[in-house]
């Protein structure tokens, strides 16, 4: 649908942002719900960013996504920021209020969780110990999820000790730090092992982690979507563990701010994931 003069505009920031998804995602959910709307990209540069994010109310924007580098001076930005993005430290999803105040949260770990209960029908995280191998930010915003959701072990294994032990310290819950050369020992009697370091991604190393130790009822996540089967799930899939892989997560994440700008709560399907990947 082609936008009217009183079309809802949001956007995405970056710097750069031309790699992004969120357009191509969002104007699929536009179209298919038939909604006067827009969603564009905003490649605004580190040095402009808060003057721009100021001026999203004075455009008449409804709101807008945030990614890198931005996330971190969007908290600091917004008028008003969610405990769960503070717990993070990061803002992905702004929404102008009324009175032109801007109100920021962090979709980044519902959409993680979102992901695993519409790939794994079932899935509980409280079921059991969870093995999370990564400590960025994707990786800090996925264990608040999980201890939210009542995870009752979190094992954080980090290439960086620092990292893991920063991340633990600022999100308390049942997580232990286990040394990254201890990988393979922490996947004893884990009901979860979710990749989010950068290892398997197209153009980054592989992943060197034996699953020989992994009980045959755990679910396995990789958050990395670029190849979609990462070496890690397919080792994961052919020795009978469920899998679920990282894209949903991207198209979950999405839904709370379109529902906010939007007025309607978007449905991830199999059309949905095609048109993204179809990028
Ligand atoms: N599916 C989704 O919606 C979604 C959302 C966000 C991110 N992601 C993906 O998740 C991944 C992480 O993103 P992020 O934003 O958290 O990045 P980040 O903050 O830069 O963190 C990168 C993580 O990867 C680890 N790592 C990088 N190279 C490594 C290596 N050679 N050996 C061992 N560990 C290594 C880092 O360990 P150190 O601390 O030791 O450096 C850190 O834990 C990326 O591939 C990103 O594309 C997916």
């Amino acid at each position: 649908m082609i936008p009217s003069g009183k079309a809802r505009v949001a956007g995405v920031f970056g710097w750069p942002v031309g790699h992004s998804k969120s357009p191509r995602l969002h104007g699929y959910w536009l179209d298919r719900y038939k909604i006067d709307g827009a969603y564009i990209p905003l490649p605004v540069a580190p040095e402009n960013f808060i003057e721009a994010l100021r001026a999203l109310p004075r455009l008449g924007f409804a709101g807008a996504n945030v990614t890198l580098p931005h996330k971190e001076a969007a908290l600091a930005a917004v008028d008003r920021a969610d405990p769960h993005a503070r717990r993070i430290g990061a803002v992905n999803t702004i929404v102008t209020a009324p009175d032109g105040t801007l109100d920021g949260s962090n979709t980044d770990g519902y959409g993680f969780l979102e992901n695993l209960r519409q790939g794994a029908p079932g899935f509980d995280a409280a079921a059991g110990p969870a093995v999370v191998l990564g400590a960025g930010g994707a990786a800090r915003a996925l264990i608040a999820a999980l201890i939210d959701a009542g995870a009752p072990e979190i094992r954080v294994v980090n290439r960086t000790p620092e990292r893991a032990e920063k991340l633990i310290e600022a999100l308390g819950g049942p997580c232990r730090m286990v040394p990254w050369a201890e990988r393979a020992a922490a996947l004893d009697g884990a009901a979860l092992l979710v990749n989010a370091t950068r290892l398997g991604m197209a153009g980054q190393g592989p992943l060197d982690l034996p699953l020989d130790g992994l009980p045959k009822s755990a679910l396995v996540n990789d958050i990395v979507y670029a190849p979609l089967e990462t070496p890690l799930l397919k080792s994961a899939k052919a020795r009978g563990n469920r899998t679920v892989d990282g894209l949903g997560m991207l198209l979950h994440q999405a839904r709370p701010g379109f529902r906010a700008w939007f007025g309607v709560d978007p449905e991830v399907t199999p059309a949905l994931r095609a048109f993204v990947l179809a990028d």
